[in-house]
Order: structure tokens, then sequence, then C-alpha cells
């Protein structure tokens, strides 16, 4: 896997609402490289006060911009949002594996929770770049609130089937957004076990989990967040526990073997993910 490491220019930093903004970074050897799925380490050069640099999924990745969007979360991100157009910041990557492409003609339904949506933006944006049918494509986006939901407009510009929901309901349907998904995917199974649709995911632990259940028998690919204090693959802070698999001899005999958010992830087949 090549990565990049190097100071990036800041080129705009742009705000989304009172919890969501959007970074956009002179990046042009990761932007040229880089997958829907893979995500960038982000460390200011002047911060002394934090050891480990933050990762965040690549949104977008054109024309030598890395973009990135961010929720305001704690010291960091907040920081995050103060810098200006032209100050430095050192990004590695992209790391990380990424989503698979799917085969042509299957229906697609993505889930986003919260800043969960950027890497499923980029990965819908790329198969309709490539020419994968539109009416093929259904994006479920689900936030707290509606200050935090984000990308509905540009998702909608691309004329795919977009639903979003919110748990207060100040915008979309009231709830939380597997709910819709779970009931488009009864009606469209039900009287027709020939549709197997493919479902990517992004969001918080507890959406994910909500997703591998409601995926059940349908090919599912997460995206799963984790604490990750290096980044890179020698800490192993990040691990998860994957489902044994009988090929592989280095796993012991508990039933699963760990797998590193980081390095092997941050995407896995959902039916392979042991939920603590
Ligand atoms: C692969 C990956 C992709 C990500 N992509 C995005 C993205 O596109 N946009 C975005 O806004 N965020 C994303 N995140 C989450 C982001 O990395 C954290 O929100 C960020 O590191 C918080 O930094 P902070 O200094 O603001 O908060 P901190 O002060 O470090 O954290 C505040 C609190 O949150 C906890 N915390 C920090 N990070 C996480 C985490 N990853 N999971 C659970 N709890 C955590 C801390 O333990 C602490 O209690 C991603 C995380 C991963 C692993
Ligand atoms: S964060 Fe250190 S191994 Fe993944």
């Amino acid at each position: 896997m090549i990565k990049h490491s190097s100071l990036a220019r800041i080129h705009s930093v742009i705000s989304l609402s009172k919890k969501i903004f959007t970074l956009n970074l002179e990046c042009p050897q990761i932007a040229s490289i880089a997958q829907p799925g893979q995500f960038v380490q982000l460390k200011l050069p002047d911060d002394q006060s934090s050891i480990w640099p933050r990762p965040f999924s690549i949104h977008k990745a054109a024309d030598e911009i890395v973009t990135i969007s961010i929720k305001k979360f704690g010291k960091i991100t907040r920081l995050l949002e103060t810098l200006k157009s032209g100050s430095m910041i050192n990004v590695t990557g992209p790391l990380g594996n990424s989503f698979s492409m799917p085969p042509p003609d299957r229906e697609i339904y993505f889930a986003a929770g919260g800043v969960g949506l950027p890497p499923l933006q980029f990965l819908a944006e790329k198969l309709l770049r490539q020419g994968y049918p539109v009416d093929k494509l259904h994006f479920y986006s689900g936030a707290r609130s509606a200050e935090e939901l984000f990308g509905d407009h540009e998702l909608q510009a691309l004329g795919l089937d977009y639903v979003s929901a919110t748990d207060d309901g100040t915008t979309g349907i009231k709830g939380y957004i597997t709910e819709p998904l779970s009931v488009e995917l009864t009606r469209r199974r039900t009287g027709n076990e020939d549709f197997i649709p493919i479902i990517y995911g992004c969001g918080p632990e507890p959406m994910l989990k909500k997703l591998a259940a409601v995926c059940y028998k349908i090919p599912c690919f997460l995206s799963l967040e984790a604490l990750m204090p290096c980044g890179w693959g020698v800490c192993n802070g990040c691990a998860v526990k994957i489902k044994k698999n009988d090929n592989l001899v280095t796993e012991d005999e508990r039933g699963f073997r760990l797998a590193r958010v980081c390095k092997e992830g941050p995407v896995f087949d959902a039916s392979e993910v042991i939920w603590e």
C-alpha cells in the first residue's frame, strides 16, 4: 500500500452547520490514488498537547484536493475548524482498505449515520462516474438532528433515491435511518427471493450493529470506527474481533481473530464482525 505523509496547505475551511465543517486540503499525491473507504490522519504541526494524529474518512478526492467533513467533537476537531486557508497541517494517507466495487446491475443501498456519510458519498459518486445506473442507487442518511445532517443537497442533485431521518425529527423521517431501510428491504424482498442488493454502511457502532442485523443474509460491507492511537498498524489499539476463518493458520483457538481497523479495515464484511 502506498501512503504519503507530508505538510499540506489548507485550501479552505467551510462551515456546513453549527456542528459540521469541511476541510479542503491540497494533497495531490493522496488525491490521485485515494479510494472510497480510505482515510487520512491529520496532525496539527504546532499542537504539543496531543500525541496521536486523528483519523478522518476521505469525502472527495479530485483536482489535487482531498476533502474531509468533520463533526466538532473534542479538542482537535474544534481546533481544526479554526484553521485558516493557507496554513499547513500534517496529512498521512491514504490509509486502510477500501470498499470493493459491486458487480454491475445490483441494487445498492448506502446507510450513513452522521459523519459516516463521507466515504459512502465518495463511493456513490465514483459508481456514477463509472456509469452505474442512477436508479439502482439508494442513499439512506441519518443523523441526530437537522444540524448534523449534511450532504443532502449534493446527493439529491446526483439524482439517486435519497431518504433521510433524524433522531429528533427536525428533518426527514423521525427515528433511526435503519428503520426505513429495514422496511424498504423487507418490501423489496417479499415474494422476490432473487432480490439480493448490496449494502454499504458507515456510522457509529450502535447503528452499524443494527444495520448488520437488518442485513442478515444480504451482502453488507461496513466501515468501522475505532479509537486509533497510532493509525498505521503498530499498537493494536484499534483491534476488533472477526469471526474465525478456518483457512488462517495464525488465529488462536477462541473462535475469533483480531483485526486492526486501521490496517485490515476500516471496511469489513458485516457477517464477519463480532459485536461486543
Ligand atoms: C477510520 C475513521 C474515520 C473517521 N472519519 C471521520 C470523519 O469523516 N468525520 C469525523 O468527524 N470523524 C471521523 N472519525 C472520528 C474522528 O476521528 C474523531 O471524532 C476524532 O478523532 C475526535 O478527535 P478530538 O480531538 O476532537 O476528540 P477527542 O478529545 O480525542 O475525543 C473526545 C472523546 O471521544 C472519544 N473518541 C475519540 N475518537 C473516537 C472514535 N474514533 N470513536 C469513538 N470515540 C472516540 C475519546 O475517547 C474522548 O472521550 C473517524 C474515525 C475513524 C477511526
Ligand atoms: S491504531 Fe494502532 S494498530 Fe491501529
